[in-house]
């Protein structure tokens, strides 16, 4: 179903992103050792990624890596690969990997990560023990592993990934590391695929990059979605909605789930649609305002009331916050630019990436005081 919340394994329940799978697909084929999905928040990755592997019927593990974002103790290659490992188990109990991967999935989504004691110290050539053990599994059944790091930029505070991914890429044949992120700016700064003195530099790799959904895909996905469930709703209403949540397919459907799950109106749909996302950008905004509430909120504040030129948005944060040395203004607005909730367009302007930017500010205004 189109409008169902959870991320989609199934490729009948994703909508579109043919070209993007068709060269996922063809990544595998060619033996791609690494591969990089970026995207912003709610844009589609997991899902993504799930119903690509899923369609290449290959055994793949999934690693949330926001779950582990608690316990950085535990984001050491050997550790989070250890996880990998338990969790390859499951595929030598069933003999169909379809069957397997609805298990995995399961499964990797409940680790409790309080639970899990670090059972290895960080070494490096421990994650190279583990990682010689996939490659052989794989060989062993004519197949690829997929390791999936979902939300990577998480492991930036492990510099040796970087190293083990190089050497993962230089050895082994059968084992590709699958790398999403939403926090883009973080996660090039992590991977260092272009600096020269990175270990990841010059590898051969495949990255895609998940775009918003057009007006008119956005416009097609909603009647899809509503049509597959024998709900019928006015033009106007669809484009409505389109007009506010701005192709961001995460918010879209939510809102199809709203409409069709509890049969609310279109108003009533957003309200909640409007409700969750507030609540979930706040708490992500956080987690970087907190360094410097006061800019921070007025920056996005500027940002989310239209202001678009470096000088203006630098005027009203000064106006909110007080005198701010333009070195600094700028580190905090490429903040917000590499973590994800500002974009920079073609022509220099700063632009908000989620639509319902500016209810979260209203939030976080309140909480500051600002
Ligand atoms: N192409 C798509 N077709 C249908 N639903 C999608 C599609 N992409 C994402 N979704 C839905 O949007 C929401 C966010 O997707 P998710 O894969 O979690 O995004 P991300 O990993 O980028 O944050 C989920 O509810 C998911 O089911
Ligand atoms: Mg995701």
């Amino acid at each position: 179903m189109l409008f169902d919340r959870k991320p989609k394994v199934r490729r009948e329940d994703f909508y579109d992103r043919e070209e993007e799978l068709k060269l996922f697909l063809r990544g595998l084929e060619v033996g791609e050792g690494l591969i990089v999905v970026y995207g912003v928040r709610r844009i589609g990755k997991t899902s993504f990624v799930y119903v690509a592997l899923n369609e290449a019927e290959v055994p793949f593990v999934p690693v949330d890596l926001r779950k582990f974002s608690e316990s950085p103790s535990l984001l050491s290659p050997s550790s989070v690969l250890r996880l990998v490992e338990d969790a390859l188990a499951e595929y030598d109990k069933v003999a169909r990997v379809r069957k397997a991967v609805e298990k995995v999935l399961s499964r990797v989504e409940s680790i409790n990560v309080n639970g899990v004691t670090i059972r290895t110290r960080g070494s490096e050539r421990l994650a190279a023990e583990i990682l010689e053990r996939f490659d052989a599994w794989a060989r062993r059944r004519s197949t690829r592993l997929i390791v999936v790091l979902d939300e990577a930029q998480e492991l930036r505070v492990v510099p040796s990934w970087r190293k083990i991914l190089a050497w993962s890429l230089d050895n082994l044949e059968n084992v590709t590391f699958v790398v999403t992120g939403s926090e883009i700016g973080v996660l090039r700064d992590f991977l260092r695929l272009d600096d020269p003195n990175s270990p990841l530099f010059g590898r051969s790799r495949l990255e895609i990059a998940l775009p918003r959904f057009s007006r008119d895909k956005s416009i097609d996905f909603l009647k899809r979605g509503f049509l597959e469930i024998g709900l019928s709703v006015p033009r106007e209403e669809i484009e409505d909605a389109v007009d506010k949540l701005d192709g961001i397919v995460g918010w879209l459907t939510y809102y199809g789930h709203y409409r069709a799950s509890y049969g609310v109106s279109h108003d009533d749909a957003l309200a909640r649609v409007e409700g969750d996302a507030v609540e979930l950008l706040t708490s992500e905004l956080e987690k970087i305002v907190k360094y410097s509430p006061r800019r921070y909120v007025a920056i996005l504040w500027a940002i989310s009331l239209g202001l678009r030129s470096w000088s203006t948005i630098k005027r009203f944060t000064e106006g909110v916050a007080g005198p701010v040395p333009d070195k600094n203004f700028d580190r905090l607005l490429q903040n917000l630019v590499r973590y994800g909730f500002v974009e920079k367009t073609p022509n220099l302007e700063y632009r908000a990436v989620d639509p319902l930017l500016p209810k979260a500010v209203e939030k976080l205004r309140k909480k500051y005081r600002v």
